[in-house]
């Protein structure tokens, strides 16, 4: 079994130019694949809002729901750097609501790392989990609990009014302290001249290749969510397609009389008209 990474091992992939690839996913059966795939980080991300729950976005999730399928993903996957997400009102308001929610991901989830989104306008909340001595991910570009004051879940640095906004955050977020930037749904160029500017490990999703290694949701790269997949996402399998053709089997089966075969059915312990004869005592109570 290879040993769980630190992030002194991501600054070391980083020197080496070793690209590290992470994975978003929310339970311990997906976690476990992970780690038996040998995928060097997993976010436990607020995208559970979206596709185990059902919403539209990822506003709705909250610590409670972020820490429970941390917890899961942390069961299924004891020996993978492990991130969790701080989902939307849970570090916006003040530091110590920051640092108290950070907090509670490493003291009930086992996490190896933060991430929470936004640029310069939290670069406080940054500092300050950082000064109570905990790892944090920035995340920056397009982020999806800011998707609708960006009028939906759009590229963002585009142009060059909104790529400087995004250097500024860049450099706010790693001024502050943290250890990692993950750039979302930026052009390749903007991405690559921060990551050539930054001494930290810059990733990316649908930010080009030119970081230090890359994120995708398994929902998305596994084709598991069916409401929308973004122009970045690649599909490695298509589990959607298996699982509904896997259920039709099964309806068909139920239906057909085919499942359950004898191999699937308990055998009785004991003599055939014992059972017989218990059943024959037993029917009156069935009675008025
Ligand atoms: O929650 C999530 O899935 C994320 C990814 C988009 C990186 O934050």
């Amino acid at each position: 079994m290879a040993k769980k990474k630190s992030i002194l091992d991501l600054y070391k992939m980083k020197e080496n130019g070793e690209k590290a690839a992470w994975i978003v996913l929310y339970d311990a059966c997906f976690a476990s694949y992970a780690e038996d795939a040998g995928m060097d980080m997993i976010l436990c991300g607020d995208s559970v809002g979206m596709i185990v729950y059902g919403f539209p976005g990822t506003v709705p999730v909250t610590m409670d729901v972020s820490i429970a399928h941390c917890q899961a993903v942390r069961r299924g996957a004891p020996n993978t750097y492990l991130i969790g997400d701080l989902p939307f009102g849970s570090y916006h308001a003040s530091c110590e609501d920051a640092v108290r929610n950070a907090v509670r991901f490493y003291k009930e989830a086992d996490v190896d790392a933060v991430k929470l989104e936004g640029g310069v306008a939290v670069a406080d909340k940054i500092r300050a989990i950082v000064n109570a001595g905990m790892v944090v991910f920035g995340h920056i570009g397009l982020t999806p609990q800011s998707s609708a004051s960006m009028g939906g879940f759009k590229a963002q640095g585009r142009t060059t009014g909104s790529a400087r906004a995004i250097i500024e955050d860049a450099i706010a977020v790693y001024k502050a302290g943290a250890r990692v930037l993950l750039l979302e749904g930026v052009p390749e160029e903007v991405c690559a001249y921060i990551h050539r500017m930054l001494p930290i490990p810059v990733y990316g999703i649908g930010a080009g290749a030119d970081c230090d290694g890359q994120v995708l949701l398994a929902a998305d790269a596994l084709g598991m969510y069916k409401s929308f997949t973004p122009k970045f996402a690649k599909k490695y399998a298509d589990i959607a397609g298996l699982a509904t053709q896997g259920m039709s089997d099964y309806i068909r089966e139920v239906k057909g009389g085919e499942f359950p075969a004898p191999e699937h059915k308990y055998k009785i312990s004991g003599d055939a008209a014992d059972f017989e004869k218990l059943f024959d005592e037993m029917a009156p109570l069935f009675g008025d």
